[in-house]
């Protein structure tokens, strides 16, 4: 049975375009429950370490440099189906490809500075929730 929780991100270009409070409507337009959220920047060794699993792929130096290079919003959502229901509502990795009304396509800028993350499996989603919050931080 799929699992209830995801985890995202709202990316460094999404936050410094001033869409922190538009992607959070979507979310929870999209009915799903935050229970856990903080804004945050991220050194290197931390974006490196979120990211490892695309240690070998060419544009991962590309990727810990942005997502390192200014505050990001993580949060915890809750919702039946929360994986897949989020990377549906948050559109492909490339904009371009993103179908309309998405997250993606609404904010992001291109295929690295893509506006938010989303957890790609239930085992990653606990991985990456705990990667930022204690257990008194989630609600
Ligand atoms: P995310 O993990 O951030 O939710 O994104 P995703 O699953 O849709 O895509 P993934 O393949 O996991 O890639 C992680 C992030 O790396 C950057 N990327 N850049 N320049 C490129 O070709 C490229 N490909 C991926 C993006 O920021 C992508 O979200
Ligand atoms: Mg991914």
């Amino acid at each position: 049975m799929a699992g209830n929780k995801t985890f995202t991100m709202i990316k460094p270009d999404a936050v410094e375009s001033g869409h922190i409070g538009a992607i959070l409507a979507k979310i929870n337009e999209a009915g799903f429950r935050i229970t856990a959220m903080k804004m945050m920047q991220l050194s290197a060794k931390k974006a490196g370490e979120f990211y490892a699993v695309h240690k070998e792929r060419p544009f991962y130096g590309e990727l810990v440099a942005f997502m390192s290079s200014g505050p990001i919003v993580a949060a915890i959502l809750e919702k039946d189906n929360a994986v897949e229901d989020f990377r549906t509502l948050i559109g492909a990795t490339d904009p371009a490809k993103a179908a309309p009304g998405t997250i993606r396509a609404l904010y992001a800028r291109n295929v690295g500075e893509n506006a938010v993350h989303g957890s790609d499996s239930d085992e990653n989603a606990a991985i990456e929730g705990a990667f930022f919050f204690s257990g008194l931080e989630r609600f």
